[in-house]
């Protein structure tokens, strides 16, 4: 396995971690292990020079490097307990309370689709006939390339989708090959996946309901997660509802959102 040097390894981590927010700092081996035998099969002599090769080619190269070093684990109804809150507490509030019938939720670091996919589910599950008289169209963001592509071709292994109800599967999925299944178009449809660095700024013209962004800051240092967390609080609607992932939490960041109970916030209601 080709050795990265320290200059090399301060130069990549510390690029990633301004311009996507990524800490490596102490993921040297994770460096090495996957970017190593990329490096030695292409020809290049030194971690150095492939960076300044993708520095080149900020659009191509340098995105097909961050997604080798970017962790996409996801699965179906991972952390189950936030679809339960989504489907009892967030959509009877948006439905009832607000009285709206315009769905502004967003899953933010949705990687292969599986979280985004498994919203979208108990959206139609929730409003049932009256899902015509709803724009209920989830947004769907992550910054690797390589889950968009994923997420947006939606076949899953059957193992995948073994957290899913049988009945769930039969009325969202069809059968793709042996092992495989398909995402269905009426699942399909009520997704848009979009390209989105967290770091970048928003410019969403209109609140969001609900953001999940579910083991996504793990990967970011303090200031970096202040600052999203910062950025998340003025892009939900006052009671509008912040989840994370249940090993986070936001007691190190000053922010202003309620506690609700552990990895959910609530930006509080007017
Ligand atoms: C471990 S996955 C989490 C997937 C899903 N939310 C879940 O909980 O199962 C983390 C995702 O965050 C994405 N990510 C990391 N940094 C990002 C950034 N700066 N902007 C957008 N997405 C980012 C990664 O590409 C990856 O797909």
């Amino acid at each position: 396995m080709l050795k990265i040097s320290d200059g090399d390894f301060k130069r990549i981590a510390s690029f990633i971690k301004s311009k996507y927010g990524v800490d490596l700092s102490r993921k040297r081996t994770l460096v090495e292990g996957r970017l190593g035998n990329y490096l030695a099969n292409n020809g290049f002599g030194s971690y150095g020079e492939y960076f300044d090769f993708a520095m080149r080619d900020p659009d191509g190269e340098m995105v097909a490097l961050l997604n080798r070093l970017t962790t996409n684990y996801t699965f179906f109804m991972r952390e189950k307990d936030h679809f339960s809150f989504y489907s009892d507490v967030i959509m009877p509030w948006i439905d009832r309370e607000l009285g709206s019938r315009d769905l502004r939720v967003w899953c933010a670091g949705c990687s292969t689709g599986q979280e985004a996919y498994t919203l979208a589910l108990l959206t139609l599950e929730y409003l049932g006939n009256d899902a015509g008289a709803w724009e209920h169209t989830l947004l769907a963001s992550d910054i690797s390339n390589h889950a968009l592509d994923e997420a947006k071709l939606g076949i899953y292994a059957e193992k995948d989708l073994k957290e899913l109800p049988a009945e769930w599967r039969r009325r969202y999925f069809s059968p793709y090959d042996g092992n495989n299944w398909a995402v269905g178009e009426k699942l399909r449809k009520c997704v848009a996946f979009r390209r989105l660095n967290l770091l970048d700024a928003f410019s969403f013209k209109q609140p969001f309901q609900a953001i999940f962004c579910r083991n996504v800051m793990i990967y970011f240092d303090t200031p970096t997660k202040d600052a999203l967390v910062r950025k998340y609080y003025d892009a939900l609607l006052p009671g509008g509802y912040l989840v994370i992932g249940h090993s986070e939490s936001l007691s190190s960041c000053g922010h202003s959102f309620d506690y609700v109970k552990p990895s959910v916030y609530r930006k509080p209601p007017k």
